[in-house]
């Protein structure tokens, strides 16, 4: 499949983006000020396009909102290991981002502490200047406005660079401070900052990335390195991409759906709820109803994976079979409206495939269903005409090894 890896990177530092709820862009910010503090040091440029991605990756162990407040509210915060450690691990199973791994895993670890380690040097400067941008971003915080940068940094930003030396020694390799201090009195440096020039800065590096063509183990090592991010969001959605990929595989080759398609298919189950990384940790988690209020929020997921997935795979079904897995026949459900004359195999599968791996997991308002609670639901859908009885007949045929995908292993 041919894919821009700098898409898919972005695409990644967005969803990231989404846990921050109002803090957002900080993945990008961290890479533009690595990438300059780096260009002030005079590294070759794969150093600089290493720093860059290495910034907007950073934080992909991130995926709970109150994990990113307690990182973004204090410049030192003791758990912080504990998302360089998930990071490192999404990273090392994701063969085409394993490089960025070591970096993910030390990018909390004060200088003091990592000069003495056994690491490659590079290891060890690149860490810390992800560090280094990323502490930086907490400092600016306060007097950033999220829709523009105004002059509120330029007033601040002499303060800030006292405290950043403050740490030189200890937090951060000296060389690396003394390369902040100087971009840092450059006020292109900071007004770059602003969203729309981000975004600008962003688009022109796509320019300078080439395209790949990656092949489906690698997309779908991506896909599996996302799902795992989305997955983690809350202790209820434990595995859930993971294992409706599993169902909706398997039920798919059941349904005869077409070969040449299975590894994008696939690709689009274990995406298909990357929107909900927008949803607030509470909302997943409440134990009772939902208010009309939560629901609203919770509906806009699928609309959101759409958008993301659009970006990635533009010219493949895959952001359309993901978004619609919430879509019923009747033509009731979300986001489109769909109605079963515009509702493909491949969607009708993934929507069984999503039910009955929600059914068999835990939810905060009900316990998990076994087998054959699953499978009288899953009828009862059918029957109501919510899900493409064909196929619920089918998933019922092989309800115990659905079910087996669903839960186990
Ligand atoms: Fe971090
Ligand atoms: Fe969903
Ligand atoms: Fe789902």
């Amino acid at each position: 499949m041919k894919i821009d890896p700098h898409r898919v990177i972005c695409a990644l530092t967005s969803v990231l983006d989404f846990v921050g709820i109002d803090e957002v862009q900080h993945g990008k910010r961290v890479a533009w000020m690595a990438e300059s503090i780096a260009r002030e040091l005079d590294w070759p440029d794969e150093e600089l396009g290493f720093a860059f991605y290495a910034g907007m990756l950073h934080d992909c162990g991130v995926s709970r909102a109150s994990e990113h407040r307690k990182l973004t509210d204090a410049l030192l915060w003791s758990g912080a290991d504990d998302h360089c450690l998930r990071g490192e691990n999404y990273l090392l199973e994701c063969a085409p981002l394993r490089r960025f791994a070591p970096v993910v895993r030390w990018h909390h670890t004060p200088w003091s502490v990592l000069a003495s380690q056994e690491l490659p040097e590079r290891v060890k400067r690149h860490a810390n200047l992800i560090f280094l941008a990323d502490r930086i971003d907490v400092l600016q915080a306060p007097h950033l406005n999220t829709r523009q940068v105004d002059d509120a940094i330029l007033m601040a930003r002499d303060g800030l660079v006292e405290t950043v030396r403050e740490y030189a020694g200890h937090l951060f390799s000296p060389a690396l401070v003394d390369a902040f201090a100087s971009v840092a009195r450059r006020e292109s440096f900071w007004l770059a900052m602003d969203p729309f020039y981000l975004l600008e800065y962003l688009e022109n590096y796509r320019l300078a990335s080439p395209v790949s063509d990656l092949g489906s183990a690698e997309v779908l090592a991506l896909a599996r390195l996302f799902a795992r991010v989305v997955d983690a969001k809350s202790p209820f959605t434990h595995e859930h991409s993971v294992r409706v990929a599993k169902v909706a595989r398997r039920l798919f080759e059941l349904a005869d759906g077409d070969a040449d398609q299975i590894d994008n298919f696939e690709v689009a189950a274990l995406l298909h709820d990357i929107g909900k990384l927008r949803v607030p940790d509470e909302i997943l988690d409440k134990p009772g109803p939902l208010d009309r209020a939560e629901r609203a929020m919770i509906s806009r997921h699928s609309y959101d994976t759409f958008r993301i997935l659009n970006r990635v795979f533009p010219d493949s079904p895959i952001p359309s079979w993901a978004a619609a897995h919430h879509e019923n026949l009747l033509g009731t459900g979300y986001p489109f409206h769909r109605g079963a004359g515009e509702i493909d195999v491949a969607t009708r599968v993934l929507s069984v495939a999503d039910v009955l791996q929600a059914l068999s997991q835990d939810r905060p308002y009900r316990g998990r269903l076994g087998s054959h609670d699953v499978g009288m639901r899953l009828e009862a859908m059918g029957d109501e005409g919510k899900l493409d009885d064909e196929i619920v007949h089918l998933a019922l045929l092989n309800l115990e090894e659905l079910y087996h995908l669903a839960t186990v292993g």
